[in-house]
């Protein structure tokens, strides 16, 4: 019979044990949006209190346990449902094992790429959260990152991600993806502007940027 052992009654301030991580979107921490993440300096504090080889999350999201373990060089299995996690934990194992893009120059090198490919999903679905003309751009930027490298695809999976999320119609108030009438509404509002693809792309550019920090920065 496995032991239970009582509960010990202490008072913690995790962000002052942990004074290593001083936010939760420190470095990697924020590399990638998700509902309900992990708090890093928890998990962090966690993993010290035992000698532990290797770690197991079955529900690991944006995979919080899996870059604490990385960090502190601790094993890791990450499971989840959502095949996302798969390429981002991909991202970080090929990141942290050669050098991390130039970012100005993979940022030219992506808005350069001209194609006239067709995108391989289902344009019906996309269009109903996207209005055409970011669609456009979006396509060709994406169609880039499936043909360029495995170590600059790395870099560019979080803020691709994020960039598409942003100029979606989803509201970001919302938890779940949802498009609502303010969120059409700022879409349409960006999309007024004479200078929205410029705009856009200076987005692209410096999510980059940060990416590019964050990696750099572990
Ligand atoms: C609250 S999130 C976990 C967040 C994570 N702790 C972090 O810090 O990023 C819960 C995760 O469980 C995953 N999940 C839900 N049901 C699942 C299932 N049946 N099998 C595997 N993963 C599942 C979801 O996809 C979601 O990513």
């Amino acid at each position: 019979m496995p032991t239970i052992r009582t509960p010990i009654r202490r008072t913690i301030s995790f962000r002052q044990e942990e004074t290593n991580i001083t936010k939760t979107t420190q470095g990697l921490f924020g590399l990638y949006r998700y509902p309900a993440k992990f708090i890093p300096q928890v998990v962090t504090w966690c993993l010290k209190q035992g000698d532990y080889n290797s770690v197991i999350d079955p529900f690991a999201g944006a995979g919080t346990v899996g870059l604490a373990c990385h960090l502190q060089q601790i094993g890791v299995e990450m499971w989840d449902i959502n095949p996302m996690l798969k390429h981002l934990a991909q991202s970080v194992k090929t990141l942290s094992s050669t050098s991390v893009p130039n970012p100005l120059q993979l940022v030219k090198e992506a808005i350069d790429f001209k194609n006239s490919q067709a995108l391989d999903c289902d344009l019906e679905y996309l269009s109903q959260w996207y209005d055409r003309r970011v669609l456009a751009v979006l396509k060709n930027l994406w169609l880039f990152y499936n043909q360029t490298s495995k170590r600059k695809r790395a870099l560019l999976l979080a803020p691709l991600l994020r960039l598409s999320n942003e100029w979606s119609y989803n509201d970001f108030q919302c938890q779940k993806l949802f498009k609502s009438t303010r969120s059409i509404n700022s879409i349409n509002d960006r999309l007024g502007e004479r200078t929205w693809k410029k705009n856009f792309y200076a987005d692209f550019a410096s999510k980059v940027s940060k990416a590019h920090n964050q990696y750099i920065t572990q």
